[in-house]
């Protein structure tokens, strides 16, 4: 069979890839469950849910259809002068489900973080008392358009944009593992600079609830997240949760700092919110930030949008979406003990450093001095893990699994089993 193995397109350009230096990209032709099929014939496990969004599998059928079924009735309309049934719903279920009244939609997991940093910063103006200081956590990632790149970490990624970069407070993010003895000494650092920085007014104090992921899959206890709430919370900060990764189940619950026993008063969703078949961003907001907005004042307005804002199709998936998750909650429920026996014999490896994990997502280091992100360690076990069927995409020298919720044991055995192999051959 004609393939396109090892070509680069003329017309395409990639993200995230140096197209220099790098492999082409693989072609994939079709996806069903777990598994992505290539254009050769080959069949991979996306053992990365496809950067975080295929959240139930691909090619999954009741999404397939709900998508369908609302194309022939209403693709789009403007959300500006309309509403429309798909949205209603969606609004009543998120908001009953997350305590958070209204909706804000967007287009991806940015713009849903972009949009809680509009809201929050201009909540305070509304109010007549501005707050000028924004807190977020060090080694942060929320996303590649401005607002949402101020508010991560600076990395090689912003490097070029920082002088256009606004400027954020950073805290430490005490990150733990499998036999920490450091944790609560870091905990008790992170929390004591957070609440020097809190004494200056805040207007809202922004986190990947549990887990950093671009930042290396990052974890820290709930409990923390709960110290992290009551600081801010004393401060009057807003807090804003960004369950653009943990959203959906990934934590185990549907939402990971809800889960947790924290209440933000901002939240950005995307990724799994249509079950990773469209693009699609949710800012929820309380019903208190939204009341701010309300004003004979036009200034008062939240004056923001997009094309596709709400867009039917995306609602109807993220319905379907809902819905699987509601029927089958021990799906992402048990995803967390189902990895740990696995990871506990990984562990065993020496190759691995750091063994950690929540809900659905295992992680781990590769052991060896100096391994950061452009370290060719995690390229090296990409192709290794290709050679046996499984795709991965190790962030430098941190390795992970985060799989749709449909793969089944045999396939995550796979995975580990491929991953211990891979392991030896480093
Ligand atoms: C926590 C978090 N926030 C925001 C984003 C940005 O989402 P998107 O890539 O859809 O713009 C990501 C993407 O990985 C993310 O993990």
């Amino acid at each position: 069979m004609a393939t396109s193995e090892g070509r680069w397109h003329p017309h395409l350009w990639h993200p995230f890839i140096q197209a220099a230096t790098a492999d082409p990209p693989l072609r994939a032709v079709a996806g069903q469950g777990a598994v992505l099929t290539l254009d050769d014939g080959r069949e991979l496990i996306d053992a990365i849910s496809s950067w975080w969004v295929t959240l139930h599998g691909h090619g999954e059928a009741s999404i397939a259809a709900a998508i369908a079924d609302q194309a022939v009735r209403l693709e789009q309309v403007i959300f500006a002068d309309f509403r429309h049934p798909a949205a209603e719903r969606l609004g009543e279920r998120l908001s009953a489900l997350s305590g958070l009244q209204r909706l804000f939609f967007s287009d991806n997991g940015s713009t849903a973080v972009e949009v809680a940093i509009k809201i929050a910063w201009q909540w305070w103006r509304n109010r007549g008392e501005p707050r000028d200081r924004l807190i977020a956590f060090e080694g942060a990632y929320h996303g590649d358009t401005f607002g949402a790149m101020a508010v991560g970490a600076r990395s090689l990624f912003s490097e070029p944009f920082e002088p256009l970069l606004f400027s954020v407070a950073r805290a430490p993010w005490p990150a733990t593992w499998w036999n920490d003895d450091g944790v609560e000494g870091r905990e008790r650092e992170a929390l004591t600079r957070l609440e020097e920085l809190l004494e200056v007014p805040t207007a809202a104090v922004i986190l990947e609830p549990l887990v950093q992921g671009a930042g290396g899959m990052a974890m820290v206890r709930p409990r923390f997240l709960r110290a992290v709430a009551e600081r801010a919370r004393q401060a009057g900060a807003l807090l804003i949760a960004d369950e653009v990764l943990m959203g959906f189940g990934r934590s185990g619950h549907l939402f990971a700092s809800t889960g947790a026993g924290v209440q933000p008063d901002l939240m950005a969703l995307s990724k799994g919110l249509t079950g990773g078949f469209l693009p699609m961003g949710v800012t929820l907001a309380s019903e208190a930030i939204y009341s701010g907005f309300l004003s004979e004042e036009p200034r008062h307005t939240l004056y923001h949008g997009h094309s596709f804002t709400a867009n039917p199709l995306g609602c109807a998936a993220a319905l379907a979406s809902l819905d699987l998750l509601e029927r089958a909650p021990w799906r992402h429920r048990g995803m967390e003990a189902r990895h740990r026996p696995r990871l506990e014999v990984l562990a065993r490896h020496p190759a691995v450093r750091r063994p950690r994990l929540t809900g659905g997502i295992a992680a781990f280091d590769l052991s060896g001095p100096g391994l950061d992100y452009l370290h060719p360690a995690g390229r090296r076990l990409q192709r290794l893990m290709l050679e046996q069927g499984v795709f991965l995409r190790p962030l430098g020298s941190v390795v992970y699994l985060l799989p749709p919720l449909c793969i089944d044991d045999p396939q995550l055995d796979h995975c580990y089993g491929a991953l211990a192999g891979a392991l030896d051959r480093l």
